[in-house]
């Protein structure tokens, strides 16, 4: 191999021997809309976030809104880089199930993303570990990518059984396989941290990320991306994105807010 060619193959292979993250860890920033907005508030709130773009955000950038605002999310952001999912599907593939959406429904018409397992639908909804889970299975099923939440209560923090919770929820969701994991992304939202101001330290988070990246890596699914999400916003979303297994955020308040969302995201 001629001199310059091999010096290069050399440096990228220590690059890439240095280097954490790997391509398939892009930095990714979701905004989970929650119940909020209006036809007005948000095609001006989808109008700033349209120019972003991976070079001026340095994240890729998603919305996830409200269904009844998916169509207008898919119009207001068709040819930008900015993609759009739901906050939940059902887990049912069709049928009398009155008031669900199913995931073939979303994909019908261009969606990316569906958050399951959300710990507002945990807690006010009922749901299981299992069942988030075959949501997940579901959504992968019709081609989106579920963003996996989990997160701990405060008490559960409290009493040194942070990491043990989160085991527990992942379990159901390893199970599906490595193969379906590496299409997934995961959210940890410690519960204490959502919607109270009160964000973990990048060193609580980072604690809790690098032992879902473990047990990912246990089944062969180590390069998954793992977003932070609780309380984020523009002040504190560099020192948690500088920490090795902090890929992202999934950000509700400050989402809804277009130039901290960009801000975090930048
Ligand atoms: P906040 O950013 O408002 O704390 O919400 C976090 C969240 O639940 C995102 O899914």
């Amino acid at each position: 191999m001629p001199g310059l060619s091999r010096f290069v193959l050399l440096t990228a292979m220590a690059i890439e021997m240095t280097t954490t993250r790997t391509p398939l860890r892009e930095r990714l920033v979701i905004g989970n809309w929650k119940m909020h907005g209006n036809l007005a508030d948000n095609a001006k709130l989808l109008a700033a976030l349209r120019p972003a773009t991976t070079a001026t955000t340095s994240a890729q950038l998603a919305v996830c809104v409200p269904f009844p605002y998916l169509a207008q999310a898919a119009e207001a952001l068709k040819g930008s880089s900015v993609s759009w999912g739901a906050q939940d599907i059902s887990v049912q593939k069709q049928g009398a199930f009155t008031g669900e959406v199913s995931a073939s429904m979303l994909k019908d018409f261009g969606c990316t993303w569906a958050l399951v397992g959300h710990s507002e639908r945990r807690s006010m909804h009922a749901e299981t570990d299992q069942l988030v889970a075959d949501k997940a299975q579901a959504a992968l099923a019709a081609g989106l990518i579920p963003v996996v939440c989990v997160g701990e209560s405060l008490a559960e923090r409290d009493a040194g059984q942070a990491i043990s919770v989160i085991q527990r929820q992942l379990a159901p969701v390893l199970a599906l396989g490595a193969e379906a994991v590496n299409k997934l992304v995961v959210a940890y939202e410690p519960v204490w941290a959502i919607g109270t101001g009160r964000t973990a330290t990048p060193e609580q988070a980072q604690e809790v990320h690098a032992a879902i990246r473990a047990a990912l890596q246990a089944i062969g699914a180590g390069n998954v991306q793992i977003l932070y999400g609780g309380s984020v916003k523009a002040a504190n979303a560099a020192s948690l994105f500088s920490m090795p297994d902090i890929d992202g955020a999934l950000v509700g308040g400050a989402a809804l807010v277009a130039d901290e969302f960009l801000a975090i995201a930048a």
